[in-house]
């Protein structure tokens, strides 16, 4: 909970409470030699090692020096979907063989695969899979990960998916953000509209008593929730008092960069699909494009154009889509990699668009996302100099300590 890092070869800050758009990205205000004091879990000091900064009762904090090291805020995962049953490892064989993703899910396998399987496991086993899951993002610096619900669709299977990572979020280090995902799927005999209704009836009304969802997302995607209903659905959801995001122009263009903008939506997702009129409507909102490269890269799909969106001004995050079917990996490491190389994003962006903008895509860029004074003491020490070895060490993993709310893991091994 009390913690003085110092000597910090270089502090990489991300100095800020707001999404940072286009140019912004690239400043991650770094203090050479630089120390961070945390104290019951808030930062109360960000500077130079050098600078003054009295303590009372010095005995009571852990002393690290980080000489030789980078030290940045926690990673921010802001679109997983962490807690399910079963595995679908039979799809990604068919996908590699030539099968789509989409006519998988049209023959009943894909998202309706798992729901079966995630209605079939019990609360315990759910918690207990998750709860490794969560080890491994940790050990990876990930120290806030949003998890989606959607693979319930029914009203007691999505909510015990919430009830998970409320209880995950009260005894686990990582930070753990819930959105409800009923509109994942259309389940049978449901029509489109006479799902929504229900959601909006039976089911947002007890996420909302109960306090187990603040956000509520939607696959707005041609074959599953069209701009229309997406745009009923959601408002609704919003008048209830959630925020929202979407799962927007995955597969095809439907306009769902634009619905997000029109209706203030904290992100529009996945975006590989996204046209010239919604890049430019997302640069001029406040609404995070987050982007997710390695369910372009498991679905052998082109990226989104990360370039593009970041030099049009918008406010790029990124996030790993964790899920047991388009994208079963988890990995930071890849994400940087990919984002880098296939998105054209630098690594200064990158390492942005996985802490303040993505702390952004869930209403948190007050609270977490940087290194400034009152915010929560998320912080990671990486095993190298500079946050640049992140996209150049490919695919393997920098973070040498992790510091969830000034708690200090050491052994972070114990958790992969
Ligand atoms: O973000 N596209 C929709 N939802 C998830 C995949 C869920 C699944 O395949 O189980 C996604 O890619
Ligand atoms: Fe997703």
């Amino acid at each position: 909970m009390n913690c003085i890092i110092k000597n910090i070869t270089q502090l990489v800050t991300c100095s800020g409470f707001s999404a940072k758009h286009g140019k912004a990205m690239s400043d991650l205000g770094i203090i050479e030699n630089g120390k961070v004091v945390v104290s019951n879990g808030i930062i109360v000091f960000v500077g130079k090692t050098e600078d003054d900064f009295p303590i009372d009762n010095p005995d009571d904090y852990e002393m690290i020096d980080a000489t030789g090291k980078a030290v940045l805020p926690g990673f921010v995962d802001s679109h997983t979907h962490f807690v399910f049953g079963g595995y679908r490892e039979e799809e990604f064989a068919w996908r590699m063989r030539g099968d789509s993703y989409m006519s998988i899910m049209e023959r009943g396998g894909g998202i309706y695969s798992t729901v079966e399987a995630t209605r079939q496991t019990s609360f315990e086993e759910l918690k207990f899979r998750a709860k490794r899951r969560l080890d491994k993002m940790l050990a990876m610096g990930v120290t806030t990960v949003e998890g989606k619900s959607g693979y319930g669709l029914d009203k007691e299977t999505e909510l015990k998916q919430l009830r998970v990572m409320q209880s995950l979020n009260v005894e686990h280090p990582v930070e753990v953000i819930p959105s409800y995902l009923g509109a994942h799927a259309i389940p049978k005999p449901f029509s489109e509209n006479g799902y929504i209704n229900f959601m909006l009836r039976e089911v947002l009304p007890v996420i909302r008593q109960e306090n187990l969802a603040g956000n509520c997302d939607i696959f707005c995607e041609k074959g599953v929730f069209g701009i229309k209903n997406s745009r009923r659905f959601l408002s609704e959801a919003q008048g209830m008092g959630f925020q929202i995001k979407l799962h927007a122009d995955e597969i095809a263009t439907t306009g769902g960069a634009e619905l997000a903008v029109e209706l203030g939506a904290l992100s529009a997702d996945h975006l590989l699909q996204a046209s010239e009129q919604g890049i430019r409507a997302l640069a001029e909102s406040n609404t995070v494009a987050t982007l997710l490269p390695c369910t372009a890269f498991s679905l052998k799909e082109n990226y989104a154009q990360g370039r593009k969106m970041i030099d049009a001004g918008c406010a790029v995050a990124l996030a790993t889509d964790f899920n047991p079917g388009s994208c079963f990996t988890a990995s930071i490491p890849l994400t940087i990699a990919l984002a880098c190389i296939y998105m054209q994003l630098s690594p200064e962006e990158a390492v942005t668009a996985l802490t303040i903008n993505a702390a952004a895509a869930l209403g948190r860029a007050d609270t977490i996302g940087s290194i400034n004074v009152g915010k929560r003491g998320n912080l990671i020490v990486l095993e190298y100099p500079s946050y640049r070895f992140l996209p150049y060490h490919i695919g393997m993993n920098c973070v040498e300590r992790v510091l969830p709310y000034g708690n200090n893991i050491v052994n972070i091994n114990s958790y992969l």
